[in-house]
């Protein structure tokens, strides 16, 4: 099974993702962590698309197509994908298409996690990641439960995303407004498009989001 999580930024897309690769198996694909490592190791790419992430706009659909692909060949395949962040144009979800296809795949579901906007900028300015094993928390909604300790690995240093600011935030969320949200036509005609509220908290959302899936045919 393949699904595609759609959102603004803060929607929850990698929060979910983590879930299903928890609890199902799935390998998640986050161009946006793609993205991210190889801005951090200074690769060609990486230097293309370092300016452009940190003003909010979306990297070329050529670039992130080609990391995807890669991702293909290289992952397992048996529990299925997860695609976080990816497509975000419509000609990356003809790309999409065309690279499942060619290797006997398909998309299965889109999952479209609805959040208000004015609660976009709190979640993601309040983000924070374990640097040692990269757990997710927020400073209100999900905090580490001893102040300062991760969770998972234990380790005492956390980094915060150098795009999580204000001004850029609103310049996702407009670039998801006007390149994004409009594929969700694209997958219209398959009925795989399902909506799940992501205002509720973490645990309702993944509930939904099993009950989705359980249910395909
Ligand atoms: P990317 O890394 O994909 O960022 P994004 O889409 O802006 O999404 P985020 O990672 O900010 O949010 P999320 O939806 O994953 O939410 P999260 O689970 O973290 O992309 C970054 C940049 O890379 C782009 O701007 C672009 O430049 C480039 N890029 C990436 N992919 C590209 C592509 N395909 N094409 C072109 N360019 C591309 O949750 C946020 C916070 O809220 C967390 O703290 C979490 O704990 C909390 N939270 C989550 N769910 C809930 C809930 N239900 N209730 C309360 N709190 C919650």
């Amino acid at each position: 099974m393949n699904i595609i999580l759609v959102g603004p930024p803060g929607a929850g897309k990698g929060t979910q993702a983590q879930r299903l690769v928890d609890n199902r198996g799935m390998v998640q694909l986050s161009t946006g962590d793609m993205l991210r490592a190889a801005v951090k190791c200074g690769s060609r790419v990486g230097v293309q698309a370092q300016t452009v992430m940190e003003r909010g706009e979306l990297v070329s659909d050529d670039i992130v197509a080609a990391l995807i692909g890669e991702r293909l060949d290289n992952d397992q395949l048996s529990g299925g994908f997860v695609f976080d962040g990816f497509p975000r144009t419509q000609a990356q979800a003809c790309a999409l298409d065309v690279l499942l296809h060619s290797r006997d795949r398909k998309v299965d579901h889109v999952i479209v996690l609805d959040v208000d906007e004015d609660i976009l900028v709190d979640r993601v300015a309040g983000r924070f990641t374990c640097t040692q094993c990269k757990a997710g928390y927020h400073d209100n909604f999900k905090p580490t439960t001893t102040p300062g300790v991760c969770d998972q690995c234990k380790g005492p240093t956390f980094s915060r995303r150098s795009d999580d600011n204000e001004e850029t935030v609103r310049n996702r969320l407009s670039e998801y407004r006007s390149k994004t949200a409009p594929i969700l036509a694209y997958y219209a005609p398959e009925r795989i498009v399902e909506h799940v509220d992501g205002m509720i908290d973490i645990d309702a959302v993944s509930n939904r989001i099993a009950a989705i899936l359980d249910h395909d045919p």
